[in-house]
This record gives C-alpha cells, structure tokens and sequence, in this order.
C-alpha cells in the first residue's frame, strides 16, 4: 500500500459533507491537504504544523482550477492527489421545458472536474504515483428517477470523466477511481426520507471508501466503487 505521510491531496467541496469527512480523515492519517471551497471561512480545520492550506475554488470559474493548483504547489512543491468531490443536485425533470439546472450540474459535477484535472494531471504524472478519486454516484451507473435525468447525466459524463483520466495517466502511474455512494447524509439530501428498509450511509463511510482507494499501490487499479445503501438487483 503506499504511504499516507506527506503526499499532498487536494480535496474539492472541502468545507461539508463527503468532502469535510474526507479532510478529517486524511489530517489524521498524515497527508498534506490543500482545500478547496468556494468560502474557505468554512472550512473548519485547523492548520497546525503547515500540514493544510485552504483555497477558494469555484467549479464554474476556470482560473481559480489553475490558481488553487499553483497555491498547492507554492506551499508543497507537488501533489500526489486529486479528490474531485464537489458537486450539485438539482435534479432536472425530462418532463418539462426547463434547461438552467441541467446546465448548471454540466458545469458543476462535470466541468469543474474537467477544468481541475486538466490543471492538475501534468503534476499527478510528475511523481509516479499520481492518484484522481471522482466522487460520483450511483446516479451515473443507472437513472432511477426521470426526474432526476439532470443529474444522473452529469454524473455519466462524470464516469467518462474517470475513465479517461485512466487512459490518460496510465503509463505515467496516474490511477483514477470512481466512487459511486447511493444515499449518503449530508446536506444534499436532508430532505429526502427514505422508506424502510433503506439507509442513508454516513459521510465517513465515503471517506473511508476514498482513503482505501488514495492508498492501493499502481498494480491494483481501481476503476470504481459501487457503495449502495438499498437493496438493487442491478448490484
Ligand atoms: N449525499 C448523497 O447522497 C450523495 C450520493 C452520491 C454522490 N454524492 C456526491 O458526493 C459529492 C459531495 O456531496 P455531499 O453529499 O457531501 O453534499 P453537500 O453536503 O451538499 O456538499 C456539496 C459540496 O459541493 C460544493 N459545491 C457546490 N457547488 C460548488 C461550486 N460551484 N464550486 C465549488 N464547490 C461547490 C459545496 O460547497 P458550498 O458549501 O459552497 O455550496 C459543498 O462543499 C457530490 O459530488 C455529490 O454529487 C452525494
């Protein structure tokens, strides 16, 4: 397995949720963290030792992806991994004539990767042992709900995303995952009540899933997790 101390990960959508839970795991596991949020007042971590440094990133601004890579590596000298986990839910009804919140999760949950990859995998493929985890979600292996054709989209092209990033990397030592939850707690579905017999996992459970997936050597390649939290015949 590799090592965790002192590789560098950035981790997008820092400041809730998945991506909160992931910081907190990966402090106390002895990475290096850069932090991206669109309000880094948010993020509440603290930097002890020079271990962290947060950045503001907003997925639909194309420089501030090149600016937070710059950031990272002015206070690290390289990066070892990329944990691309911000992202929206706005559902987008295919019955309907509405297209704002279709393009709004295009350029959330597929651009803003997109643009933070593109800035990022030059250095991923510096060191040998570059890793990109995709946090994407079951909605981007099957649609379940028409009224969530929006999502479910973005998150397909989200797949594709990964998927390339392996073709990519592969020969440099990038290894890229996908980490598809189903129902997990945190903001994003705090509305959502769930019937019996379903659950909605903890936020931890996902980092946990991120920092297994951070820590497999480049002969072990991942290509996706599938984390469900109902019973589906499909998995
Ligand atoms: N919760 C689930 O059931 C579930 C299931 C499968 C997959 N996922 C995926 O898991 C990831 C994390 O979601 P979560 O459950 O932790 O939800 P969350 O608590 O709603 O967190 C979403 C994160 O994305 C950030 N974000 C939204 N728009 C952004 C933008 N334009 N630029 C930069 N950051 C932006 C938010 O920042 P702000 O605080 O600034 O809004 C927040 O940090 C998402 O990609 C989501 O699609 C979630």
């Amino acid at each position: 397995m590799l090592q965790t101390k002192n590789r560098v990960i950035m981790i997008s959508g820092a400041n809730r949720g998945i991506g909160f839970e992931t910081a907190k795991l990966l402090k106390n596991k002895g990475y290096l963290l850069s932090l991206g949020a669109r309000n880094t007042d948010k993020i509440d971590m603290e930097n002890i030792e020079n271990k962290l440094i947060k950045c503001n990133w907003d997925a639909k601004n194309k420089l501030s992806s090149k600016k937070w890579v710059d950031e990272t590596l002015s206070a690290f000298g390289k990066i070892d991994g990329l944990v691309m986990n911000a992202g929206v839910e706005l559902g987008g009804d295919l019955e309907g004539d509405s297209e704002e919140e279709f393009d709004e999760m295009f350029e959330v949950n597929f651009k803003g990767p997109l643009r933070l990859v593109r800035e990022a995998l030059p250095e991923l493929k510096k060191i040998d042992s570059g890793r990109v985890i995709n946090v994407v979600s079951l909605a981007g292996k099957r649609p379940r709900k028409s009224k969530m054709l929006g999502y479910s989209a973005s998150k397909f092209a989200a797949m594709s995303l990964t998927n390339a990033i392996r073709l990519a990397g592969w020969d440099d030592g990038v290894r890229a995952t996908s980490i598809c939850p189903g129902m997990v707690k945190t903001r994003m579905t705090e509305e959502v009540i769930v019937p019996e017999g379903q659950f909605k996992m903890d936020p931890e459970v996902i980092a946990q899933t991120i920092a297994y997936a951070l820590s497999l050597p480049n002969s072990a390649a991942v290509a996706e997790i599938l984390v469900n939290s109902r019973l589906e015949d499909m998995f």
